[in-house]
């Protein structure tokens, strides 16, 4: 197997290369079997694997449907997160695939947006770290993960052509952050090409995305393989830097592009270099198979989708102590969606599951329970009687389990809620059964948030779409068996007019502008202030923890504290390190995370937890630099539970050579050069010289002149002489050194 990619490059005539470029048909990339390069076999991903034999998408193999990656990215766990990329990649490899469609990372401007179920979090960071981990898991059984979808690709609405319009900092420190992570971590076997165009260009044709940001920046070297159907201009495409189109047949692109080659349009270079990453996809596709298929356990896996659903299930609140529920009461569980769970969203990442998830049963293991649907979406007066029968049993229950899911086309890929609100006829239920019955538990299986307007059930806990594990995730999570490890990786604002995209999501038709900047997720709410009905971050838990004595080490970027498990069950906690910086020389949120740490603790047991902060923790892209930089300034880390429950505050001096705060030079203002250490005393004296200090009527405008100005315009103009000024001149030009 000494075949490289170049030898076999070397090898191929141009019909051959050509033919490498577009998948074979919806799935596979055609190999070259003269060559001894089987066609190799791609597939959705990401919370599982999605073969399908046939072209029936329904008949597809069943596989371990994991929790949803809104929910795995509530477990803040990348080393979980990582043990269900190694499961997947496990059950990939015993299907014969070579290359998972996961993860997905696109960010999340609004929760309207229809596949946030897909995306880990609204923060960068954790999407970037998990992301990372559950790449490093599938690739480490020899099957290629594929990051999608690249870029800026945050709503379903006209989703194949809408144009996304970013500022050049909003992309790199929120959208592109997740993919730099991941790849510089990782190193994924491929890059999806989003459908969509940011700022006037697809990301499948985009030299600028693909060669300059993705290549050059961030050092990929895998393929480029375009999002389904993306591809309108084949030449243009692989002009650009796409290596491979999918699906395929595509017989009228190929002949473009043999067009383009023999008339000089498109460089033979261009394409080899294509092609040699195809060719580089095979030969790993290839000697992954020629290993042994690994040993596949569904009942672990089915055991680590359970886990990753507790983990990831978060308890949002529990005012009376509800949680978790007292053996041998009467329990009454109302919601259709109890009998049928809401595990997994609907599109593309929808699967066949190797084990039927049910709720129902798990809870008859463990109580005497008794059942009613409450609600009937199609049928107004059976919707009342339900609705009245399960008030009546409510009352003679001990507790009741109410399960809340979305509405028919929530969470699903191709379209984009148009409200936050729970469907009416669950809604109608939910209120009335809460006012009869306080002892309500609320479960929402929804892969975002909700807007519960106003609804205070007894305890509140938000199950996510929790995978085929999902029922018996929460029956655990209610008796106690396990906790609901989860914390929220997105806000829950109070309403949609709060939502940080508001009036800008999903845009007007051809355009979608991304105003809000990097003030996304809790970047907006805290910078705002603007009260949540649940903040980043938060989750209750069974019990309850101090933070203590908290220090850092600059050199290390270590934040060192300890956590002591105050309660009486066991249980985890998720560390939260926020950087604030004080006086900014650009705006900068009021905080973002910076580093976060899982800890396991038993009851009275506490601990020196280690936190070490992103290598880019104090980093802000500088538009004007054109790069990432640091200031050098006063801030503050943050150590907390949730965005807005910060329990230690520790002062930093951070120290950076950057050039990011310039000095102010003839155009800029008199108020700036005031402002700035290196040139506030010359200016005084300048003013003082020029008779215009602070006692002067015209200050304020004074403040507000262009240095040039002040001495070319105005102070000639009223009357001081040549002289005078030359003085104040030659004392200003003094720090321009
Ligand atoms: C989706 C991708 C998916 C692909 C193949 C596209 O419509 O956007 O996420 O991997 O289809 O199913």
């Amino acid at each position: 197997m000494s075949d490289t990619a170049d030898a076999l490059l070397a090898r191929l005539d141009r019909e051959e290369k050509i033919r490498l470029l577009t998948g074979r048909d919806a799935w596979h990339v055609p190999g070259v079997e003269r060559l001894g390069l089987p066609p190799v076999t791609l597939t959705d991903g990401p919370h599982g694997v999605r073969l399908s034999r046939t072209l029936d998408l329904r008949e597809t193999e069943p596989a371990t449907v994991f929790p949803v990656a809104a929910v795995m990215g509530a477990t803040f766990d990348p080393d979980l997160i990582e043990q269900v990329g190694e499961a997947i990649g496990r059950e990939a490899r015993r299907l014969g695939v070579a290359v998972l469609l996961g993860p997905g990372i696109n960010g999340k401007r609004s929760p309207l947006a229809g596949r946030n179920f897909e995306y880990y979090s609204e923060d960068p960071l954790v999407s970037g770290r998990l992301a990372a981990a559950f790449v490093r898991g599938v690739q480490a059984q020899g099957v290629g993960a594929c990051l999608k979808h690249f870029v800026a690709n945050e709503q379903e609405t006209r989703r194949f052509v809408i144009d996304t319009r970013v500022d050049v900092r909003a992309l790199q420190e929120i959208y592109l952050r997740p993919f730099a992570l991941a790849i510089r971590e990782a190193r994924p076997w491929m890059v999806m090409a989003a459908y969509n165009q940011v700022n006037g260009e697809p990301c499948w044709a985009s030299p600028w995305l693909l060669e300059t940001v993705l290549r050059r920046q961030l050092g990929f070297e895998g393929v480029v393989v375009s999002d389904w159907g993306a591809v309108r201009d084949k030449v243009a495409a692989h002009r650009a830097g796409l290596d491979l189109e999918m699906p395929g047949p595509n017989p009228e692109g190929e002949a473009a592009l043999r067009a383009a080659l023999e008339r000089g349009e498109l460089d033979e270079a261009e394409i080899d270099a294509r092609v040699r990453r195809v060719l580089e996809l095979l030969l790993r596709a290839r000697a992954a198979a020629e290993a042994a298929s690994p040993e596949v356990d569904f009942e672990a896996h089915h055991a680590l989708a359970r886990t990753v659903a507790e983990r990831g299930m978060v308890l949002l609140e529990d005012a009376q102590g509800m949680l978790p529920l007292a053996p041998g009461r009467r329990l009454l569980i109302v919601g259709r969606g109890a009998e049928r769970l809401r595990f997994q969203g609907g599109g593309s990442s929808q699967m066949n599951p190797s084990r039927t998830p049910e709720l129902l049963a798990a809870l008859r293991e463990r109580a005497a329970i008794d059942f009613e649907p409450g609600h009937d979406p199609d049928d107004p007066e059976r919707d009342r009687e339900l609705r009245a029968r399960a008030i009546a049993k409510a009352l003679d229950a001990d507790a009741v389990v109410l399960c809340l899911t979305g509405g028919a086309l929530d969470d699903a890929e191709g379209v984009d809620r148009k409200h936050l609100f729970l469907p009416a006829d669950q809604r109608a239920l939910a209120t009335a059964l809460c006012a009869a019955q306080p002892r309500t538990v609320a479960v929402l299986f929804t892969g975002s948030a909700v807007d519960l307007q106003g609804l205070r059930p007894g305890a509140l806990l938000w199950a996510g779409l929790p995978g085929q594990a999902g029922g018996e995730a929460l029956a655990r999570v209610l008796f106690g068996e396990a906790e609901p490890g989860g914390r929220l990786a997105e806000s829950w604002p109070r309403c949609l007019a709060h939502t940080p995209a508001h009036g800008f999501f999903p845009g007007d038709r051809e355009k979608v502008e991304y105003r809000e900047g990097v003030f996304v997720g809790y970047r907006h709410y805290d910078s705002k202030a603007l009260p949540v009905a649940y903040p980043f971050g938060h989750g209750l838990g069974y019990t309850r923890f101090d933070y203590r004595d908290g220090s850092y080490e600059a050199a290390t970027r270590r934040v060192t504290l300890t956590v002591q498990n105050i309660g009486a069950r066991a249980g985890d906690t998720v560390v939260q390190v926020y950087v604030h910086a004080r006086a900014p020389y650009r705006p900068k949120p009021e905080h973002w995370l910076a580093g976060f740490a899982r800890v396991h603790l038993a009851p009275g047991e506490s601990r020196r937890v280690t936190v070490t902060l992103a290598e880019d923790a104090f980093a802000h892209y500088d538009e004007a630099l054109g790069r990432f930089a640091v200031e050098a300034g006063d801030h503050e880390l943050r150590i907390g539970a949730s965005s807005r429950d910060i329990r230690l505050r520790l002062p930093v001096t951070v120290e950076s050579t950057d050039p990011v705060r310039p000095r102010p030079g003839w155009r800029d203002t008199v108020e700036e050069w005031l402002a700035d250490a290196r040139t506030a005393a010359a200016m005084r004296e300048a003013l003082e010289l020029l008779g215009c200090d602070a006692r002067s009527p015209a200050y304020s405008c004074v403040l507000g002149f262009h240095v040039d100005m002040l001495l070319d315009r105005f102070a000639p103009g009223f009357g001081v002489d040549a002289e005078t000024i030359a003085a104040a001149r030659a004392r200003l030009t003094a720090t321009q050194a």
